[in-house]
């Protein structure tokens, strides 16, 4: 036979464990463990126990007070998530925020007036500029055709930027007039040509690399021209590149971003580091300059000159121009978004003008 207190705790468990809802449960803790309950009603009983029972039945009842107790607290436990839960669900949070009262409705980064401003800061959904949105799609483009992400520093020194690149002393590029530079001789990298080189510093050919990134000039800034610029570079080192791979691959890129009926012409042109040289330009009537020849890209095949410095800095033969050949570009970010967006002037892009940049969200 149970002690009857073995029976209470049955009892109490069960009608702790059955409470729908925190009433209930809160019913079953009075019932049992309230000042008048029936654990409590046992501890006064105690009092009349004869003197050999009280520590066995002493023990027994602390024994069912905690495990009531736990019991509870575990139900209280579970009752207050399930309300939590339940309150967070219902909480939309794709919902926009709420202006405020002034009609003040734009949160992004930009102090609020200061004066007469009385609401509470609305919550607006950022977006990505249209420069990233373009590097973005580029990428993109680039990463299903197999090349890797390479990069560089922005500030170079002149070997990268110049020397390896078959640019002699002389160049005008080297000018101070046309590149920034360090009081310690290092520079602002005039191009992202600069990680071709550091790519294939860094890992044996065959190799195919795109570079996206800043590049700097002293350029006079104007609606087409600014000091700070956007390239994706891009490096393709293998037995047998020819131009007709070159071609095949930048055509491919030209039309999976500005679409099927996309002309893309190649003119012959001049770099230091490609031997031929040329530069792209596109033409597109999907787009609001369609009727113009736009150039967008100088590319080229790798100048035998840069494989053998890059294995002078190697201290290897890996980038033999007998065995390799491979071809580069130096595609123009902020000209490709100008002319994808139909923005008119490039100095938008650097201003923050929330004007502007909402229409690209
Ligand atoms: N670096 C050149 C520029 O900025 C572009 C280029 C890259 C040309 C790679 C040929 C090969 O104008």
């Amino acid at each position: 036979m149970p002690h009857p207190l073995e029976q209470l705790r049955d009892d109490a468990l069960r009608e702790i464990e059955s409470a729908g809802d925190e009433q209930a449960l809160e019913a079953a803790r009075v019932k049992y463990l309230g000042r008048s309950g029936s654990v409590s009603a046992w501890g006064e009983q105690m009092k009349t126990l004869a003197k050999e029972e009280k520590p066995i039945v002493g023990k027994l009842l602390n024994e069912v007070r905690s495990a009531v107790t736990a019991a509870i607290d575990i139900c209280v436990q579970q009752f207050r998530s399930q309300k939590e839960s339940g309150a967070l669900a219902k909480i939309d949070i794709s919902l926009p925020g709420a202006t405020g009262p002034t009609g003040y409705s734009g949160y992004s980064g930009h102090s609020p007036p200061l004066t007469g401003y009385s609401g509470y800061l609305p919550l607006e959904r950022g977006s990505l500029h249209p420069l990233t949105q373009m590097l973005e799609r580029s990428i993109e483009i680039f990463r299903r055709m197999g090349f890797a992400l390479a990069d560089g520093p922005d500030v170079e020194d002149e070997w990268h930027c110049f020397d390896a690149l078959n640019t002699p002393p002389e160049h005008p590029a080297r000018n101070e007039q046309d590149t920034f530079y360090l009081p310690d001789g290092r520079l602002l990298r005039t191009h992202t040509s600069t990680v071709q080189i550091r790519a294939m510093q860094a890992a044996q050919p065959p190799l195919r690399v795109i570079a996206p990134g800043a590049a700097y000039r002293r350029d006079e800034v104007d609606a087409t021209h600014s000091a700070q610029f956007h390239q994706i570079e891009g490096l393709y080192v293998d037995e047998n590149v020819s131009v007709a791979d070159l071609k095949g691959a930048l055509e491919f890129f030209m039309r999976e971003l500005f679409g099927a009926n996309t002309k893309v012409q190649f003119r012959p042109h001049y770099f230091p580091f490609t031997e031929p040289s040329l530069e792209i330009y596109v033409k597109s009537k999907a787009l609001k300059r369609g009727e113009q020849w736009v150039e967008v890209c100088g590319c080229g095949m790798v100048h035998p000159a840069v494989f053998e410095s890059v294995n002078k800095a190697r201290g290897d033969k890996a980038y033999d121009p007998e065995k390799w050949t491979g071809y580069a570009f130096g595609l123009g970010m902020d000209r490709l978004a100008m002319i994808l967006f139909d923005i008119p002037d490039i100095r938008l892009f650097a201003q923050d003008d929330l004007r502007f940049l909402r229409q690209f969200a």
